[in-house]
This record gives structure tokens, C-alpha cells and sequence, in this order.
């Protein structure tokens, strides 16, 4: 298992390099910088007791979205596969304390930092993947798929629990703030409004679902991951998103102003 492991993780490096790199900028420098820490991973692996089988993405995608208004964003998600692990697989998932991460919602308590739905779904990869890097390139490609993916495309069967809304926006960031900001913007509709509401809950469960299509594929030891790991930092010199400007401007700082890796 675990050399399958390796063998896998090798091949999903090789990708990012010659996939990531030339969706985003700095391709040369970013790829060598990349190869280099890629070595330095320090990847390893660890022991939740937390079994996963494989689950119908919609059916995870249903519950999280039920949950919503409950719950909230990264409770939800983590209901969702929680709710079917406990009948399912049992063990552990059975006294698994969903609401210990309500807290998570709105990007924190409310501060609108990172999305609820990625930390929430973030947990139940790093429980489910015994794997460092398995459960971080996971956390990645999801963090990549919430940023550049029009969202919410989940649409509840049967009557929605809220209301009817019309769009889908791309947020170009997993900051809850600039996320939620685009689709109102977008809507039409404050945060209170129970539009905004339904938007999250759909929202929520896209990313459980996407959640799901990659702890399946990885139950199958086919897990690749589609995105490069540390790559913002490496390309751009600091932890960081991609959307420079929607914070600073036309003044970007220059990443190169640090020295703070080798390149
Ligand atoms: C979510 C908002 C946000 C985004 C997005 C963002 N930054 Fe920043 N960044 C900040 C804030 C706030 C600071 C602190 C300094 C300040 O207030 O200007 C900072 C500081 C920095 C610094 C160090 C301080 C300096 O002025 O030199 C660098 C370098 C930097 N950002 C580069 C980037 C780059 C490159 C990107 C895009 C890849 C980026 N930032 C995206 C908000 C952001």
C-alpha cells in the first residue's frame, strides 16, 4: 500500500510540473523551485483509525446541503460524509463530533477568512488519507477547484430549502469574504437574505461532492492530484493566492523583494 503510495505521489509530482506550471505564471522559476521542495516534503504518514469507503458523491452532496441550514458551511460538509461513515463503515465515525468545527463558518467565527466548506472538508481528508501529502494535495486541487470554478452548479433535487437563485459566480480566491462578496454582487442579495443562504448550502455541497470524487478515486489507488503542491508560495515568495491585485491593487509587491527561498 504504501509503495503504491509513493509510486502514485511520484507520478502526481511529475504531472504538476508539467501541468500547474503552465496554467499559471512563473512557470520556469516556480517549476525548479518546486522539484526542489517536492524532495524536501517531508511527507508522512499517520494513523486517524478513521476508515473511508467509497460513497455516492450525491448522496454526500445531499445530506451536506440539508445540513446547511443547521449546520453552516464547514459542519455541513463534514456531515455529509460523516452521517453515511457512521452507517457504513461505523468505528470511530460513529461518536465523530460534527459540530466540534461549526465554529469554521462564515471563514471563521464570521471574520470571512478561508471558506467553511474547505475547512470542513480539508478535516474529513486528513482523517480519511493517513497521508500527509495525500490529504494536502487533496486540500490543494479542492482550494484550486473553489477558486476557478463558477459555483454553486449543485442544484438540490426537489423543492430548494430557501429560495430560487439565478447565478453562479467565480471567486477567484477560497477567502469566505471576497467569495460570498462576488455572488451577492452578482445576486443582487445581502448576506442576510435567505438567497445568500441557499447559495452557501449549494456551494457546500459542489465541494463536498468534489470531496468525495477524490477520496474515491483514492479508495481505488487512483488518486491523482491535479495541482502543484506549495506552488503559491513558490511562485509568488509568501503564502498567497493568486488574485494579487483584488487586495493590493495596482500595487503589487514584488515577491522578489524576499529572499526567503532558493530559487
Ligand atoms: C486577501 C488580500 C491579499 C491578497 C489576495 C494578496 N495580498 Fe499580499 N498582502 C496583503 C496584505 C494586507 C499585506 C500586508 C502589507 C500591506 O498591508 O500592504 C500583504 C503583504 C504582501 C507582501 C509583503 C509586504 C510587502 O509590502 O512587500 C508581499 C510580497 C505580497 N503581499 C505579495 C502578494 C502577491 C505576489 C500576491 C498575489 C500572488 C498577494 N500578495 C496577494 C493582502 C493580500
Amino acid at each position: 500500500m504504501e509503495e503504491k503510495m509513493n509510486c502514485e505521489l511520484e507520478v502526481s509530482r511529475r504531472n504538476f510540473l508539467s501541468t500547474s506550471g503552465k496554467i499559471l505564471a512563473g512557470t520556469a522559476i516556480a517549476s525548479t523551485v518546486l522539484a526542489s521542495q517536492a524532495d524536501k516534503a517531508h511527507a508522512y504518514g499517520y494513523e486517524t483509525g478513521f476508515a473511508y469507503t467509497k460513497l455516492n458523491p450525491e448522496e454526500v452532496a445531499n445530506i451536506t446541503y440539508h445540513n446547511y441550514f443547521k449546520r453552516w458551511c464547514a459542519s455541513s460538509v463534514i456531515a455529509g460524509f460523516s452521517e453515511l461513515l457512521q452507517k457504513k463503515v461505523g468505528g470511530l465515525w460513529k461518536t465523530f463530533p460534527i459540530d466540534g468545527m461549526r465554529w469554521a463558518h462564515g471563514g471563521m467565527a464570521g471574520w470571512g477568512a478561508l471558506c467553511g466548506t474547505l475547512t470542513g472538508a480539508g478535516t474529513i481528508c486528513g482523517l480519511c488519507t493517513n497521508d500527509t501529502d495525500v490529504a494536502e494535495a487533496m486540500a490543494n486541487d479542492l482550494a484550486f477547484y473553489y477558486s476557478y470554478t463558477e459555483l454553486p452548479s449543485y442544484t438540490p433535487p426537489g423543492k430548494p430549502e430557501k429560495a430560487e437563485i439565478h447565478h453562479m459566480t467565480m471567486a477567484g480566491t477560497p477567502v469566505c469574504h471576497i467569495s460570498v462578496g462576488r455572488w451577492m454582487r452578482a445576486e443582487g442579495s445581502a448576506f442576510l437574505d435567505p438567497e445568500r443562504a441557499e447559495r452557501c448550502a449549494r456551494l457546500a455541497a459542489n465541494i463536498a461532492m468534489e470531496t468525495c470524487h477524490m477520496l474515491n478515486d483514492h479508495a481505488d489507488g487512483k488518486f491523482k492530484p491535479k495541482h502543484a503542491l506549495l506552488f503559491n508560495v513558490a511562485a509568488n515568495g509568501i503564502t498567497s493566492q493568486n488574485n494579487c491585485m483584488d487586495c493590493h491593487g495596482q500595487h503589487v509587491p514584488a515577491p522578489d523583494t524576499y529572499a526567503t527561498l532558493k530559487k
